[in-house]
């Protein structure tokens, strides 16, 4: 009780104040998303995402080995390929962008940690996250093609897979897929549980992957339950999945602790385009400073009990940390 109880007393110098940290973000904990177009000759601006780019093929090796350089272990990378189809073939062609793209990821730095996000939405013609037959995806059609996607970009090298579809059963299904052609150790980290959410629209800005009809309500959790959220995970984690992500992260982080706290296995939280657009834009208006806003939220998703946090704003903060103690 007070006065002897007194909570400044560790507050009044920065070295107490390092000393009782209990929270630190280190560029050990950060996943950069990498997105690649096919066909494209000069890097592009993704309009709702200030500071994030498209790139080619090309540039790949560049930017990886930057991202290497600053000391961040892991890129995520997105294909956006020149050719649509029904079934989304371009997404498990051998010669696809993002085997292409996995191998040149690979060759610039072969101790980064290479994922890959596995999905059909930016290969259908349909923008569905599968195969989509009679107004609505068909779970069970579109499991093969996942494995058949996880199975290619191993082939080309990657170290993880993301299965971000949300269709029942696909972790089973990809581990069944990988392990059968020798993957066995290619990591599966799925968007365990993916609410259907506005926070994504940048990025469909940034993949090209609006659905041309109805919305993703069928399969994508809905962000008012958090019980059908644990089912997602638990399924997942029965299924084989080696790291269960939350996604979005901030306005889920409630999920996040109920998951830090029911599982044993490693927790990634994606901090989705949809939140790095709000901070950018109150940044571009001054109205507040971009990195101390993302260095506050990123905590707050790792005090929620996030390992690795996938985000926008690994670069900036990278950087940040390197000038900083
Ligand atoms: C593809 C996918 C999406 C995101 C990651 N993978 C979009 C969606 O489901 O509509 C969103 C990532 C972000 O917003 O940063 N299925």
């Amino acid at each position: 009780m007070f006065p002897a109880h007194r909570l400044r007393r560790l507050r009044y110098t920065q070295g107490m104040r390092r000393l009782i940290r209990e929270t630190r973000v280190t560029v050990d904990d950060l996943v950069y998303p990498i997105f690649v177009e096919e066909g494209l000759e000069h890097r592009r601006q993704v309009g709702s995402m200030t500071g994030i780019e498209r790139i080619p093929l090309s540039e790949v090796n560049h930017d990886v080995g930057t991202i290497h350089d600053m000391g961040i272990p892991a890129v995520m990378l997105f294909g956006i390929p020149s050719v649509k189809d029904e079934v989304g073939s371009s997404a498990y062609d051998d010669d696809g962008i993002m085997q292409k793209s996995i191998a040149e990821a690979k060759n610039a730095a072969s101790d980064m940690v290479i994922m890959a996000d596995v999905c059909m939405c930016q290969y259908t013609s349909t923008g569905h996250c599968g195969i989509y037959r009679n107004g609505t995806v068909d779970n069970d059609a579109t499991l093969p093609h996942l494995a058949d996607i996880a199975v290619s970009y191993a082939k080309s090298g990657v170290d993880a897979v993301s299965p971000s579809a949300m269709m029942d059963g696909q972790v089973a299904v990809i581990r069944a897929g990988l392990d059968k052609e020798g993957f066995e150790n290619v990591v599966i980290m799925p968007h365990s549980t993916k609410h259907s959410s506005i926070f994504y629209t940048p990025f469909r800005d940034a993949a090209s992957c609006t659905p041309q009809s109805g919305n993703r309500d069928s399969y994508q959790v809905p962000y008012t339950n958090g019980r059908e959220a644990m089912a997602e995970v638990q399924a997942d984690v029965q299924e084989g999945a080696d790291i269960i992500m939350i996604k979005p992260a901030l306005a889920y982080l409630d999920l996040v602790a109920e998951v830090r706290r029911r599982f044993d296995i490693p927790v990634a939280a994606y901090n989705v385009s949809g939140e790095y657009a709000l901070v950018q834009a109150a940044h571009q208006k001054g109205w507040l400073d971009q990195t101390q806003v993302a260095l506050e939220i990123l905590a707050s998703i790792k005090r929620a009990g996030a390992d690795i946090i996938i985000t926008y704003f690994a670069k900036d903060i990278a950087e940040h940390l390197a000038g900083s103690r």
